[in-house]
């Protein structure tokens, strides 16, 4: 939600924000706008409502002369998408400006009490509120810009990122961090914030990542300095990044999406790397090895995720108790935290999001480990918030994943969930190792099925052609194939705005049934599984119906060949694995949709790729 960008050197300074916008779009995209401060001693604010490309044409003819500035990509909470609700806001007297990550929730309050002293508000955003307050603080104690953002930060409540320049001086940058991520870019003579580490890759691999409730001070040819609220300092923690810049290019493809659905072969490549040794034989992951007690001895698993990480939380639900015999329940984060949730030491929660900022999931996760629970991370992002407030984890290493809709990042969670129940098994003793060597190989072997897999591509494009205009779509699919329907209706919804539902394909017939006709067709997934008697009635009750049935079935299917209208085959193999590989036509099915629609795929309506508010 919402991307910054910050950036203090000798460098192009408009070019490196413009840039660094681009790559952050992925976090929201209703407006943009940057400040920039040169040697002319101007503060020159510039927005524009819509894309990054919009404040781009906007700036053409502007004077972008800088040594600093400060830059924002936006998704609206407060305030519509517009210029004057764009970032960054400045102070009443203009001699600051802000731009802001997160929700300043007592805004309200600070609001009335500001206007009272004869501020007065441009804009209906509560980010307007937190420059107005630091520059109410700064006159009325006539202190430093940094202590007046220590001031206003002690009376905020909320998540924030945000960073502050000054016209009056402009060589410096303050930046603070509670619940919105912020990272800091290193380099010769040169310093680089943003709320990930994809703008400044290509300049400098050394990264600072601010904890909550810090201020760092960043300024021209001075050492970083890093203080608490409480004006105490932070001791720095560089880091070295393991991003490159090939992983955050299109590479040929004409999407992000299609690259990384392209990408699925190899990136699940790396994520079994190291994990599955001795030929299969044995699962090998270090969260669970250095912390064997902890698996031995839990009662129970909660899973708390959101969106497609919820769905990858499901399947592990079916993974963990079929393979380990542990009790586990499966929350949406955003439900799980209100919930006074009952939880001890006996409880592992585990905690799914590719971007591992997820608000919610996050809060969930602090709230299980205040209560005691032992808390397990799976995240994509190396260096985010939640493998940090997590007792032990496993990262995909799918690398980055920049279309808003999860592909890579959805089949590499449901890996490392399957690795992760078989590496508890194994350790519990309940599975047979021979049991777990047969599954071993086979995981071994999905990075050539996907390969296969996804030879389908011209298929389905040709398909998508035929249901470009269905108004409603029916995803179904039982056991291991439930989640994957509902990952499959979520794809296409959030890209091509048709309406789908997923369902246990049994529940359909106590209501969703009655919307079939020949206008809305049934995507069934169906594998060759313990469940394939039944699934089989489900697709004749739908046919019997008129509904028209695209079946996802394992190689070789004679029987719901003659009856569904249209079959994807996909390689037979062990059940547990079929989700990583039935996914990938209906992610597919849903890109070739989207984009028979002329649809933005990359950056669809009202979405954004990390969501850091409630
Ligand atoms: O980063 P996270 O995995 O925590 O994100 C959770 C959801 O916001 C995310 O999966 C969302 O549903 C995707 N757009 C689905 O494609």
């Amino acid at each position: 939600m919402c991307g910054i960008v910050g950036y203090i050197g000798n460098g192009n300074v408009y070019d490196i924000l413009i840039k660094g916008l681009h790559r952050l779009e992925y976090r929201g995209y209703d407006s943009a706008g940057l400040a920039l401060e040169g040697e002319d001693g101007k503060l020159k604010v510039y927005k524009s409502k819509g894309k990054v490309s919009n404040l781009e044409e906007y700036c053409k003819d502007k004077s972008l002369d800088a040594k600093v500035g400060i830059a924002h990509t936006r998704w609206a909470t407060h305030g519509e998408p517009s210029d004057c609700n764009a970032h960054p806001h400045y102070s009443e007297d203009g001699k600051l400006a802000l731009v802001h990550n997160g929700t300043i929730e007592n805004y309200k309050v600070l609001k009335d009490a500001l206007m009272q002293h004869g501020c007065t508000f441009h804009s209906e955003t509560d980010t307007e509120v937190l420059v107005q307050l630091i520059e109410y603080i700064k006159v009325k104690n006539n202190c430093s810009l940094v202590d007046a953002v220590r001031e206003a930060l002690n009376q905020v409540v909320g998540a924030y990122a945000i960073a502050v320049i000054e016209k009056e001086h402009p060589d410096t940058i303050v930046a603070a961090r509670q619940s919105s991520p912020l990272v800091i870019g290193i380099g010769e003579d040169e310093t680089f914030l943003a709320s990930d580490a994809t703008p400044f890759v290509e300049y400098t691999k050394e990264a600072v990542y601010l904890n909550d409730g810090e201020i760092a001070v960043i300024k021209q040819g001075e050492p970083l300095k890093i203080l608490k609220l409480d004006n105490s300092e932070s001791k720095i923690d560089v880091k070295t990044l393991e991003l490159s810049i090939s992983q955050l290019e299109k590479g040929g493809f004409p999407h992000f999406m299609l690259k990384e659905i392209f990408e699925q072969p190899s990136t699940l490549k790396t994520c079994i790397r190291g994990r599955v040794v001795d030929d299969g034989r044995r699962i090998h992951i270090n969260g669970i090895n250095d912390h064997k007690d902890t698996f031995l001895n839990a009662k129970r698993i909660v899973i708390v995720a959101c969106g497609t990480s919820w769905h990858a939380a499901l399947l592990g639900k079916y993974l963990i108790q079929d393979m380990c015999k542990i009790p586990v329940e499966v929350e949406y984060a955003s439900e799980f935290r209100y919930s006074n949730p009952v939880l001890d030491n006996r409880d592992v929660v585990i905690a799914i999001s590719q971007s591992g900022e997820t608000a919610d999931t996050l809060a969930a996760a602090k709230i299980a480990r205040k209560m005691g629970a032992f808390v397990y991370g799976i995240s994509n992002s190396v260096g985010s918030s939640i493998p940090r407030e997590t007792d032990s984890g496993t990262y995909l290493h799918v690398g980055p994943e920049i279309g808003v809709a999860s592909t890579k990042a959805f089949t590499g969670q449901v890996m490392v969930l399957t690795l992760l129940a078989l590496g508890v098994a194994q350790l519990r003793g309940t599975m047979e190792s021979d049991q777990i060597a047969e599954i071993g190989k086979e995981i071994l072997r999905i990075p050539d099925y996907v390969e296969k897999v996804l030879k389908l591509n011209e298929k389905i494009e040709r398909l998508s052609l035929i249901y470009t205009y269905a108004r409603n779509f029916l995803y179904l699919g039982r056991g291991y194939s439930y989640p994957v329907a509902l990952e499959g209706a979520l794809k296409l919804k959030e890209i091509s705005y048709i309406h789908a539902e997923g369902y246990p394909a049994a529940e359909m017939k106590h209501g969703p049934i009655a919307l079939i006709d020949a206008e809305m067709p049934s995507v069934i997934i169906a594998p060759n599984d313990h469940l394939y008697e039944k699934i089989v009635s489900n697709v004749q009750q739908v046919k019997a119906r008129g509904g028209n049935i695209i079946a996802i079935v394992t190689e070789g299917d004679t029987v719901i060949r003659n009856i569904a209208d249209h079959v994807l085959e996909v390689p037979p193999m062990p059940e547990c694995l079929t989700p990583i590989i039935t996914s990938i036509p209906l992610q597919l099915l849903s890109y070739y949709i989207a984009i028979n629609k002329g649809k933005d795929v990359d950056m669809p309506r009202n979405l954004a790729k990390s969501v850091t508010v409630e």
